[in-house]
């Protein structure tokens, strides 16, 4: 097919949306000029392609290669310390695969064998355990779809809108279905009667990499539900999700998620390390700082159409989409705006909300070709509202960095492009 011929994907929808609007194909074809995606014999319908050995372990397609975890170099001094963000704009559904799901290490994703690892539970307990990789095979299994959310997420947008994209605005965050042992069952293994009053009492976590990420996390919510994991969307964890078993810890803050994990200690206290107090720890308008900030609070934002998802065709149906979640329950409703905030549509949940998991939602429009100042507003099941960015800053103040959840605006210009912007 020679070049001049080869259609643009462009006239191509042309000529769908004419079919949808009750225009025959041939009838689109003729205002148009014959479809050579329609009437000519193409190269892939007349060779083989690659055959059933080509491809043990599948790869997207090459014309998916720019859905990829990117890095923002000037944010950390190296790659080992530092943070890469899910491209959630060109995602959809629910799901977070594996190989594309950010990363976060404070000391680099270490390679450690099934057959090297061990768990140790000691502490406060009754008898103090290691468990191999093996030994936790045999536990009954539990399965949830929960979503990670690094504390940083959106940190960067505190003083003022700063990175041109929701990969890099909102993409420290992941959705997967996690297979594990819950945290429960492996404490009773080791036995709690020597932790006398459990109310009061705590478990450290630490990972086996050279930062160990130390967290402590309060009893209850030890033996609620947080899960010692081993899989992830149905396979092993991937290394730099801290193969071969993660800590799973449903709504709360990613860096609670220890990965690699190879202790739990019962204490009597919060250790309060490093992790828990001069970082992960939220300032306030006053100067003062809070002391723990463990669940996620509702939030959301449009993945498409964003800056890195523009809008590709003109004025006429629009389908606007994008995430929300919660670390206190389930999604109940997503508002959309398209006027900075000052009207509110409610949005389409794909499903209904699942707990501490991604919610998809959409909203099916008509765009008039014109600028759109867009938002969405996360409601979860506790009757919270997402609050606006100057709501958030009263009470926070402009140094903060950790736990930004407020409402994102994309400015959509008439070309389609679209900016980060704030309202006030
Ligand atoms: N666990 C260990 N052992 N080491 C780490 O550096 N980073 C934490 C947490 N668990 C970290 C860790 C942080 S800050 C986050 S946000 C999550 O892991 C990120 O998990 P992910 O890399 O699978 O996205
Ligand atoms: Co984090």
């Amino acid at each position: 097919m020679s070049d001049m011929l080869k259609p643009s994907r462009r006239a191509f929808l042309r000529g769908s949306a004419a079919a949808a609007a009750g225009l025959t194909a041939a009838g689109a074809a003729r205002a148009n000029g014959p479809d050579p995606l329609i009437t000519e014999v193409q190269d892939w319908a007349v060779v083989f392609g690659d055959g059933v050995d080509a491809t043990p372990y599948g790869l997207p397609i090459q014309y998916e290669s720019d859905v990829v975890r990117r890095n923002v170099e000037w944010l950390t001094a190296d790659t080992t310390s530092s943070i890469n963000f899910t491209p959630i704009h060109a995602l959809d559904g629910t799901i977070t695969p594996q190989g594309c799901a950010f990363e976060r290490h404070h000391s680099g994703a270490i390679e450690l064998r099934k057959e090297d690892y061990r768990l140790m539970i000691n502490g406060l307990v009754d008898t103090p355990l290691v468990f191999s990789y093996a030994d936790l095979e045999r536990f009954p299994r539990e399965n949830h779809v929960y979503f990670c959310e690094c504390a940083a997420n959106t940190g960067m947008e505190w003083a003022g809108a700063q990175l041109n994209g929701a990969q890099f605005t909102h993409g420290m965050i992941h959705n997967m279905e996690y297979t594990g042992v819950s945290l429960r069952t492996l404490l009773n293994e080791a036995g709690l009667e020597a932790a006398g009053d459990l109310s009061d009492k705590w478990v450290y976590v630490e990972g086996a990499d050279a930062s160990s990420n130390g967290r402590s996390i309060p009893m209850e919510k030890a033996l609620d539900d947080v899960l010692v994991a081993f899989k992830a969307n149905g396979e092993a964890l991937r290394k730099e999700h801290g193969y071969p078993v993660r800590l799973v810890v449903p709504g709360w803050e990613g860096n609670m998620w220890v990965k690699w994990i190879r202790r739990i200690e019962v204490t009597a206290n919060a250790v309060e390390s490093r992790e828990e107090t001069s970082k992960y720890t939220d300032t306030l308008a006053d100067g003062t700082s809070r002391k723990w900030t463990w669940v996620m609070d509702a939030k959301s934002v449009v993945t498409s159409p964003s800056p890195q998802a523009p809008i590709t065709h003109g004025a006429g149906p629009l389908v606007i989409t994008g995430l929300a979640w919660s670390g206190h329950g389930a999604i109940t409703r997503v508002d959309v705006s398209k006027d900075g905030g000052k009207t509110w549509e409610t949005a389409r949940l794909a499903k209904p909300g699942e707990k501490m998991a991604l919610t998809r939602f959409y909203l099916d429009t008509e765009w008039n070709g014109e600028d759109m100042l867009l938002q969405s507003r996360a409601m979860d099941e506790t009757g919270y509202v997402q609050p606006t960015k100057a709501q958030l800053r009263d009470v926070r103040g402009y140094n903060s960095i950790y736990h930004n959840n407020c409402i994102q605006t994309w400015h959509v210009k008439p070309n389609g492009e679209a900016e980060n912007v704030e309202v006030s």
